[in-house]
């Protein structure tokens, strides 16, 4: 019988947790062929933005933890490189499996790397063209030098293609991110958030902000919550907010002003359900996150990503997301609310259909042999 395959895999960052649950249930079901180690890095600490997408999730309780907490880029990075060098020499995995485009992703990538150990990132080639990102930076990095990369759609291999990478190296195998939204759909459905608030199925709308280049800079946010009040007088609004973002606005005297709006709701941070069936339950979402404008896309809903650029361009193209700055965010939005009866279904990007953990898994194994 071959020597079973050791792979580490790392999250770090709130997104990283519903990507990598899938990832660990396909695993788990070849235990006799696969050894996994799950690292937390601890980039994210706070209950709501981590242990609770681990119970919501059924992720195992990670084996290590490397509690690196908050601070500045090269304070976070150092500080998780540093941890998992030791991880790595103790361990001595075949493969170190990362997710996305977090700070815990590039660190862990450098680190294996350079002890020779087999990298292999998962949603690989998304790229915005945005230097200034800095999650531009750590997927350029991270897709330079890891052995496999998974992606998600044809857009994201050819942007590797692209850049000279070997096509033997890409493997595109579909959204994970989609194999947990299917695999929760009915405790998605139960979840109903929405009562509680009063709110009614497709008369509110669901914002989420979190990028620093939106809530850094005190003018943008203060356009921003403007934008929001006034929203908010024609349709209801929901937005739990990110610690980022809660922070700069009591720094910079918003908070008052967003919850003196009777029909804002504001929120902390809320868990992999709600949010969930906030989304699907809602007439359209405001967002800067890179994750929700595919979960939008997959559950049809309505999407007005507040940025320059995405990532994500399959979800405009083939899917329910456009473009907006905060200055024009309400004509967008308005536009939406005209348009909202008469959506017509277009079909998913190929193998966004709940079976993307499985591919990945099947591909390691059949590399190992
Ligand atoms: C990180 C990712 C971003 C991802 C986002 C999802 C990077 C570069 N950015 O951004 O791509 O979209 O996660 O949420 O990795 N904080 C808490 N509690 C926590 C975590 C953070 O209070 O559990 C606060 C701290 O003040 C911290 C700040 O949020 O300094 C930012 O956290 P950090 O992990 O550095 O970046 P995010 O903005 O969360």
């Amino acid at each position: 019988m071959p020597k079973k395959i050791k792979i580490i895999s790392v999250v770090g960052a709130r997104p990283n947790f519903v990507k990598i649950a899938p990832f660990c249930k396909s695993l788990m079901r070849l235990n006799e062929t696969a050894s996994h180690i799950l690292v937390h890095t601890g980039q994210h600490y706070d209950h709501k933005m981590s242990q609770e997408f681990f119970d919501a999730l059924d992720i195992p309780k990670p084996d290590i933890n490397l509690d690196v907490g908050s601070g500045s880029h090269a304070v976070q990075t150092a500080d998780t490189m540093k941890a998992f060098e030791n991880v790595c020499l103790e361990e001595q995995p075949d493969w170190v499996v990362v997710v996305g485009d977090v700070n815990s992703t590039i660190a862990a990538t450098l680190v294996a790397k350079k002890l020779g150990i087999k990298v292999a990132h998962i949603e690989a080639g998304l790229r915005s063209f945005d230097m200034t990102m800095p999650e531009e930076i750590n997927r350029r990095l991270t897709d330079s030098i890891s052995d496999l990369l998974f992606t998600h759609c044809s857009d994201a291999s050819q942007n590797l293609l692209n850049e000279g990478v070997d096509k033997e190296k890409i493997k595109m195998v579909g959204n994970i991110m989609i194999d947990t939204v299917v695999a929760n759909l009915e405790k998605i459905e139960k979840a109903n958030p929405c009562e509680k608030l009063g709110l009614k199925n497709s008369e509110y709308c669901f914002v989420t902000m979190h990028r620093p280049s939106n809530v850094d800079a005190k003018d943008k946010l203060e356009s921003l919550v403007s934008t929001l009040s006034i929203l908010s007088k024609k349709l209801p609004v929901v937005f739990p907010a990110h610690p980022r973002t809660l922070g700069r606005l009591k720094e910079f005297n918003l908070l008052e002003q967003l919850k003196s709006e009777p029909a804002l709701k504001l929120l902390e941070p809320v868990s992999y359900h709600t949010t969930l069936s906030f989304i699907k339950n809602s007439m359209l979402v405001i967002t800067d996150s890179g994750g929700i404008q595919e979960e939008t896309t997959f559950l049809g809903v309505p999407c007005v990503t507040v940025r320059p650029n995405t990532e994500r361009p399959v979800t405009i193209t083939d899917g329910t997301n456009r473009l907006a700055s905060v200055d024009d965010l309400l004509e967008s939005v308005k536009s939406v609310m005209n348009e909202s009866n008469n959506h017509e279904k277009k079909a998913l990007p190929p193998l966004w259909d709940g079976g993307t953990a499985d591919r990945i898994v099947q591909v390691l194994i059949e590399y190992h042999e």
